[in-house]
């Protein structure tokens, strides 16, 4: 499968906010990944529902949301109509992990899983079945702009192989710190979906980035 950039909206300019999903429309982005903050599981706060729901008319992306809040599970249908795609939730913030997964799915949303940098792959064993996609925290979940944790590679390695064991075929997605610094590594380690932010925001030209990041 050809890899698939997702752009997140963390670093966009906010002031033009419409002009900047534009941009993502016209260019060779795959998903639009948007990171929901709630000052409690991350020390940062960023955007919700309501403005999901003004994206969700003018994006022509698939909307890939990464809940960075704790007990997601209360929003399943909130951001389901405000037109999530992919429902992204934190290892670390779910309790009943399985019932979670299984509620996404019931909500028609393709259902991810992120491990923060220091939460084990093996973790996932009993659910991986059962996942759309994994998503791998390669810096400390909060704020754009961090340096990349070298160790993900070692993750991306770990869930390739727990992949194959348990005959998921959920997609790795990076998250974090990416950059024409590594890019390319990630993919030919595994990943197959690669979010960035910084690098391709405050690049001159974001739309060239992004063609960057896809013909790697
Ligand atoms: C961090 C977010 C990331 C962030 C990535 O908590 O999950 O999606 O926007 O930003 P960069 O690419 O700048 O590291
Ligand atoms: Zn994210």
């Amino acid at each position: 499968m050809k890899h698939l950039i997702a752009p997140s909206l963390l670093a966009a300019d906010f002031s033009n906010l419409k002009s900047e999903i534009e941009m993502i429309n016209n260019s060779e982005a795959d998903w639009l990944h948007l990171d929901i903050m709630d000052g409690v599981f991350v020390p940062n706060i960023s955007f919700g529902i309501p403005v999901l729901e003004s994206i969700k008319s003018i994006t022509q992306k698939p909307m890939d949301v990464h809940l960075m809040i704790v007990d997601p599970d209360r929003y399943i249908d909130a951001f389901k109509n405000a037109g999530a795609n992919i429902f992204n939730v934190h290892y670390e913030a779910c309790n009943h992990l399985h019932r979670t997964i299984q509620s996404i799915h019931k909500a028609d949303m393709k259902a991810g899983v992120t491990l923060n940098p220091h939460t084990p792959v093996a973790l996932l064993e009993d659910v991986i079945a059962d996942l759309d996609l994994v998503l791998l925290m390669s810096v400390n979940p909060g704020f754009g702009g961090q340096k990349f944790i070298e160790n993900t590679y070692n993750k991306i390695a770990q869930l390739k192989e727990l992949a194959l064991k348990k005959n998921s075929r959920a997609l790795i997605e990076v998250d974090g710190g990416v950059d024409n610094t590594n890019a390319k590594s990630l993919i030919d380690a595994g990943a197959d979906v690669l979010v960035a932010g910084s690098y391709v925001f405050k690049s001159s030209d974001p739309k060239a980035t992004i063609s960057t990041l896809k013909h790697l």
